[in-house]
């Protein structure tokens, strides 16, 4: 069987909207091999989808479509760690899994940069699934077709620290709502910051982040979705934080923080539990800088 590992990954960082996304050392793993009939299996009893509807299933079908081929039928066995509709991109690795593993089963007849584009086409944006395939963090553009990418890979002494409660948020209901249109002054208020923010990262400015993760996008509507989720940001900064957003299209809340604050993760805890937001879980990550790994 083919073993996929994919990464969790953290979209948008602040102000870069749909644009950019990071991947973080911790997995979702795909067992994967071609078969005549659907025989899905859930390795950790998270439930997930047993036939067609499965998302991996359904990307390792549109996969072999356009490569000319009929997929009749997968054994996958999945261990989903990577908690579902938290703003961790677990869709995005479904998705990933299904295309690389069916591109390894097929001998791999498409490029990386193809896998780049049919994620994103699969997906609706590029955030997730780019730095998914790729690793450590990833600036794209996706044209409706085409994804413009660039993969820095980061080696600062920064941990992401992720905040998640124990409630949902479906990225529809988190996409709905959004405004369909903003003012020219917010349009530069976000530009700006999500340029200064993968700069202010890679060159190790990170007296910066604070102001490069406010945007007028997302967060401040989606805000209104996650309850407490203010008083999580003032937590994490309160012990020291360097940025705080909303991963993805949340609830999670990510705090990006010096690798040498060591209590950061303990303080949060026991902060939340005095403030009777015991329902939020503390995780610490590291980017991962390599991508999806074939094993
Ligand atoms: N950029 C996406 C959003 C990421 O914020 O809706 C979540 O899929």
């Amino acid at each position: 069987m083919i073993k996929i590992k994919i990464p969790a990954t953290s979209a948008n960082l602040g102000a870069g909207y749909d644009s950019l996304g990071l991947a973080l050392d911790f997995y979702n793993q795909v067992n994967m091999e071609e078969s005549d009939s659907i025989d899905i299996t859930s390795l950790d009893g998270v439930s997930i989808p047993t036939d067609k509807t499965n998302l991996v299933y359904k990307s390792a079908s549109d996969l072999f479509k356009v490569c000319g081929k009929t997929l009749k039928g997968l054994k996958l066995e999945q261990t989903n760690n990577i908690p579902m509709a938290r703003g961790l991109g677990s869709s995005s690795a479904c998705i990933v899994a299904g295309l690389v593993g069916a591109n390894t089963l097929l001998n791999n007849p498409l490029s990386t940069d193809d896998l780049v584009d049919i994620a994103a086409q699969i997906e609706g944006h590029p955030d997730n699934t780019a730095p998914a395939l790729l690793g450590g963090i990833v600036t794209a553009v996706f044209d409706g077709k085409k994804v413009h990418w660039v993969k820095q890979e980061v080696y600062t002494k920064l941990k992401f620290v992720a905040i998640i409660p124990d409630f949902e948020l479906k990225t529809d209901k988190a996409r709905a709502c959004i405004p369909k249109e903003i003012s020219h002054k917010d349009a530069v208020y976000n530009l700006s910051r999500a340029a200064l923010f993968s700069a202010s990262l890679l060159t190790g400015k990170f007296e910066n982040l604070r102001t490069a993760v406010h945007d007028r996008l997302h967060q401040p509507y989606r805000m209104k979705l996650i309850p407490h989720c203010r008083e999580v940001f003032d937590i994490a900064y309160n012990h020291g934080a360097y940025g705080v957003y909303i991963s993805g299209a949340g609830p999670a809340v990510m705090a990006i923080v010096d690798d040498n604050n060591d209590y950061f993760r303990g303080k949060v805890e026991f902060s939340l539990n005095t403030a009777g937001l015991g329902n939020w879980t503390v995780h610490e990550f590291h980017i991962h800088n390599s991508g999806v790994m074939v094993l």
